[in-house]
């Protein structure tokens, strides 16, 4: 029940009214008895009175959504220094300066590599696209000293863009990778990939429903080197892309747990406290049946 000691969150975007993160917040609440509610907040351009009317009412954590997840770095007090290489915020932390920024997407997308017992270290990976999901998923995969990071995309100036960051950001950050495995291509290259035992994310929005039977890869020699494809897509729950990847004897994985982890991480730097399996268990079951 809400009353005057109840801690206000919410999620800031435009358009705001598919987000699935209050159904994921409040659930996980509720289920542990913590006294606090989740809304959405439809947002016009304007960041800076958004910001600070947010914390001006004491809102403790926002999560930001698009398009505002990297104009929205500006107005912070600190970042997270991966958030801060990938260029986009996701989840905002209240504190005494003002709110500090973190990327819960990619903590969540390494959370659900975990659980899921992907390693990444000396293994060869593709990602297919190039926009602002890949960057983000390819400083994480950077940060795990693959044996290659290959970004397939249709503009390959987009792809290069990325590869020449992340190229950046292995010299500094001297992860041991060899950045000589970081290269970008398009599409019709996907036959002439190195490496048998493929992990390949599957980051543009083609398959996204309602064009549930489009697919970004035609290719069936490519899909018999992936051992391991996760779609980031969440709707449809099973997209052509994985149905390819399991045709083949692929592991595939959609992007709804990514979408909890995310949420969870977000919960968990806000809130001090981990998310029990049980209760992500019964988030997911709940949202799957949303779908
Ligand atoms: P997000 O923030 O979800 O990553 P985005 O930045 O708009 O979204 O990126 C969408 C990605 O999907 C891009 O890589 C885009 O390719 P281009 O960079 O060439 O535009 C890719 N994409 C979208 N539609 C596509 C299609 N029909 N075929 C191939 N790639 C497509």
């Amino acid at each position: 029940m809400i009353n005057g000691k109840t801690a206000v969150y919410g999620i800031i975007g435009n358009p705001i009214g598919h987000t699935m993160s209050p159904l994921i917040h409040n659930t996980i609440s509720e289920e542990l008895g913590i006294n606090s509610v989740y809304v959405p907040f439809v947002a016009d351009d304007d960041l800076d009175s958004i910001v600070r009317g947010l914390y001006s009412l004491g809102v403790k954590g926002i999560n930001v959504t698009v398009p505002y997840k990297t104009d929205i770095i500006g107005r912070l007090c600190g970042v997270d220094p991966m958030a801060e290489r990938i260029g986009a915020v996701n989840t905002l932390k209240y504190t005494g300066n003002g709110y500090y920024g973190y990327n819960t997407d990619i903590l969540g997308l390494d959370r659900e590599l975990a659980d899921e017992g992907v390693a990444l270290k000396g293994r060869h990976v593709v990602l297919l696209g190039a926009g602002g999901a890949a960057r983000a998923v390819a400083f994480l995969c950077a940060s795990k000293e693959p044996a290659s990071i290959t970004i397939v995309n249709r503009t390959l100036a987009k792809g290069q863009a990325i590869c020449t960051d992340i190229c950046d950001y292995v010299k500094k950050a001297e992860t041991g990778m060899d950045i000589s495995g970081i290269r970008a291509v398009t599409f019709e290259d996907t036959g002439r990939l190195d490496g048998e035992d493929l992990v390949v994310f599957q980051c543009t929005n083609v398959g996204l429903s309602p064009n549930d039977n489009d697919c970004v890869v035609e290719d069936k020699e490519f899909y018999s080197k992936v051992s391991v494809g996760v779609d980031l897509i969440y709707r449809p729950s099973r997209t052509v892309f994985m149905k390819r990847v399991e045709a083949e004897g692929g592991r595939a994985y959609n992007g709804l747990k990514m979408l909890i982890y995310q949420a969870v991480c977000a919960y968990e730097i806000w809130n001090g406290i981990t998310v029990p399996e049980s209760v992500i268990a019964k988030t997911e079951k709940l949202l799957l049946s949303d779908l």
